[in-house]
């Protein structure tokens, strides 16, 4: 997730929140005028707690049509499949994306991980645009998943390295810093903020260098919920995915995130994350930036866009994040991004990395 566009000026700054994922239950406040919350009370399994939800959400929207500032929700649940079917329609208007959770752990793979939310009328997509994004999605979903070895060959063949950037260099080391500064720019984080991303232990940076500098960067935040019901879901989010401008389109990014994907594994398998087996690691991916849709297809993610026209429930869960957060890079006319969520349980990591190395 990124702050804000790098265009504006700095007395615009909202204050930093440097995290993806984000608040827990009640929703709160976030970053970018939003209100954002995941529910850890328990797996929704009727449809009374269902429209329990939905009545906060409608009473969010009352809030935010009379607030001067905010004008966006986003709220995930879990939710049991059938119920999640059986109700779809009850969702319309707020319904945005579905993760499917199995292929993770043995109690979740009858759930599915859903966002719901809305925005003002005052934040909506450009039309133009928006389908602009679901054609390059759709376009993206027609590659086929890479080899793990081959991605990573085709990085040093190039004569870039890639790799982990050890927790202890990266919070020492000035240059790594500055570079990641100059870098993460594009998301309008400035170097303080960088350095609280840099400093998060939960976070993983992985990074493409050339010459001793970081070109391409990417980082994998990573989180235990445990939910009041005893359920628990460790999953990471692959986010900040950057590569400067004159190394891009060279597979460095898709390299990067690759890297991610086998330190989680690698770390998960060898019990050194979360306390346990990771069951989920996605993106939230930007529609106008071709590059991180096809890198996170040939690494085998699914999006959820995908998922929700699979199951017949596109109209009322359309599988994308409106003007989610603001990511400059490709022009827009409006001031945030349209987001598609892309992930990876559990069972296909395993076989992406297994599978190629
Ligand atoms: C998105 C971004 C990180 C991609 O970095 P990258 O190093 O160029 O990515 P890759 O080279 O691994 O791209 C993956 C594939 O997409 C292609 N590609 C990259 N940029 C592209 C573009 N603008 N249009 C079409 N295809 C593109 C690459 O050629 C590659 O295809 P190939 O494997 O068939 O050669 C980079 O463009 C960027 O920093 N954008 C601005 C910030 C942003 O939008 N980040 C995404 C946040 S979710």
């Amino acid at each position: 997730m990124s702050k804000e566009i790098s265009e504006q000026p700095d007395n615009c700054v909202p204050e930093a929140d440097t995290d993806s994922i984000g608040p827990t239950w009640p929703p709160k406040e976030s970053s970018f005028n939003r209100i954002k919350g995941i529910d850890t009370r328990g797996v929704i399994t009727d449809t009374r707690r269902l429209s329990e939800i939905l009545t906060v959400l409608q009473d969010l929207r009352q809030a935010c049509l009379k607030d001067e500032k905010l004008d966006r929700a986003s709220v995930r649940i879990l939710i049991e499949n059938n119920l999640l079917l059986k109700s779809s329609d009850t969702l319309q208007g707020f319904g945005e994306a579905v993760i499917p959770l199995s292929g993770s752990q043995d109690e979740l793979q009858e759930t599915s991980l859903l966002y719901l939310g809305f925005n003002c009328p005052k934040r909506q997509p450009n039309p133009e645009e928006l389908r602009q994004s679901i054609t390059n999605v759709q376009h993206a979903m027609r590659r086929d998943t890479a080899s793990f070895k081959q991605i990573r060959a085709r990085t040093l063949e190039q004569g870039y390295q890639l790799g982990i950037s050890d927790f202890g260099e990266r919070v020492n080391d000035e240059q790594v810093w500055s570079e990641m500064t100059s870098l993460y720019k594009r998301f309008g984080w400035n170097s303080e903020d960088v350095l609280d991303i840099l400093r998060k232990e939960n976070n993983i940076l992985a990074v493409a260098s050339l010459n001793g500098q970081i070109v391409s960067a990417g980082i994998a935040e990573t989180v235990l919920l445990t939910f009041e019901d005893g359920v628990q879901l460790r999953m990471a989010e692959i986010t900040e995915a950057a590569t400067r401008e004159e190394h891009q389109g060279r597979g460095l990014y898709t390299a990067v995130a690759s890297e991610l994907m086998f330190e989680l594994y690698k770390k998960s398998a060898e019990k050194q994350l979360l306390d346990g087996q990771i069951d989920l690691v996605f993106g939230e991916c930007n529609g106008n930036a071709p590059g991180v849709l096809k890198a996170v297809r040939s690494l085998g993610r699914s999006f959820s866009h995908e998922y929700s026209l699979t199951m017949g429930i596109e109209r009322v869960v359309p599988g994308f994040l409106p003007q989610h957060v603001p990511i400059a890079g490709a022009k827009r006319s409006t001031p945030y991004n349209d987001l598609f969520p892309a992930y990876i349980n559990r069972q296909s990591l395993a076989k992406f990395i297994e599978e190629n190395r």
